[in-house]
């Protein structure tokens, strides 16, 4: 999109500075995001459409353009009760998928298509049926990162929040808990059930190690560490509290500490950081490169051209 210097587009570059400049961005730097920004707003009523973005998305699209931004189910949640007629959800394609699931009328569009998840990616439907005929006692439990089709052959969804109440309340003893290999070893340490694990794993929150957070507490002995609960149990065992990012926003809201250790992706840090200037976060930084295929440009082509809309069979909708 062609630069054009106006009063509306400095008044739109202002407006975003105001929250990135927590992150050092300068007003320079805040110009080129404008003119997108100003048109997806503009294109955003026109079309009675509904901008949901993923905690982990760049700050400029949280900032910038986002109705809601949160955690992955929550989002979709929210999104059912608007009377918005098009989603456009910025994050990764199992998140567009349930959000469709719970959403069936609305038209849900995803600005990049390839942008998946190694948790999602690790497990097929096939692997679901193969695994009830290995274990034919147990029950299964999904996490919420898989697809609509591995959802449909499970028992019931859970998110990282849920998920072991859900297998305390579950009749079977032993549960088959899909796909992310870590939660699940997570998991079993805090119930008395058998957790059969899938060999999936979160190729971020996999990188995280104990000793990373050993050398942050040595650097600042008031830190508080928030762990992902897709990290190693090795890694979780470290920290002050184990969640998903909606825990992890509470947490840091009700915390009188100064300084947080966010060990999950690098966008979190960005999102708390504008919401909470005068806390620090230190971050060991980790990409999600499924997350980063979203920016402003294809957030505008998504909404001109209604592209990539998300198609999910009727029979397989089993959230609710
Ligand atoms: P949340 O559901 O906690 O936002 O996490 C989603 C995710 O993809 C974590 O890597
Ligand atoms: Fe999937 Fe991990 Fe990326 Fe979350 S951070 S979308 S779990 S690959």
């Amino acid at each position: 999109m062609q630069l054009q210097f106006s009063k509306e587009i400095n008044k739109e570059a202002k407006r975003l500075h105001s929250k990135l400049k927590y992150l050092n961005y300068s007003l320079n730097d805040c110009l080129p995001f404008a003119p997108f920004t100003l048109e997806i707003n503009r294109l955003k009523l026109e079309k009675n459409a509904v901008i949901l973005a993923h905690n982990y998305q760049r700050a400029e699209i949280i900032y910038g353009i986002a109705d809601y931004h949160g955690d992955s189910l929550g989002l979709s949640r929210q999104a059912k009760e608007t009377g918005a007629d098009t989603i456009v959800f910025c994050g990764v394609h199992f998140m567009a998928e349930t959000a469709k699931i719970l959403s069936p009328k609305k038209k849900v569009l995803i600005p990049d298509h390839k942008a998946g998840c190694s948790l999602s990616e690790s497990i097929t439907s096939q692997d679901v049926l193969q695994l009830r005929k290995k274990y034919p006692h147990a029950g299964v439990v999904t996490y919420v990162n898989t697809s609509a089709e591995v959802k449909a052959e499970s028992d019931v969804v859970c998110t990282s929040a849920n998920a072991l109440k859900i297998i305390e309340e579950m009749p079977q003893k032993e549960i088959i808990f899909l796909p992310d290999t870590f939660m699940a070893q997570n998991l079993a340490k805090k119930t008395a059930k058998k957790i059969i694990p899938w060999h999936g794993t979160c190729i971020v929150h996999e990188t995280f190690s104990p000793e990373q957070i050993d050398a942050y507490r040595g650097t600042y002995p008031d830190i508080k560490v928030l762990a992902h609960t897709e990290c190693k149990p090795e890694v979780v065992a470290k920290a002050d509290l184990a969640g998903g990012t909606s825990d992890m926003s509470r947490y840091v809201q009700n915390s009188s500490a100064g300084t947080f250790m966010l060990v999950t992706e690098c966008g979190m840090s960005d999102m708390l950081q504008v919401q909470f200037p005068h806390k620090k976060f230190v971050v060991p930084c980790a990409i999600c490169p499924h997350m980063k295929k979203i920016n402003l440009e294809n957030i505008l082509a998504s909404l001109k051209e209604d592209k990539y809309e998300i198609i999910v069979e009727e029979n397989v909708g089993c959230l609710n």
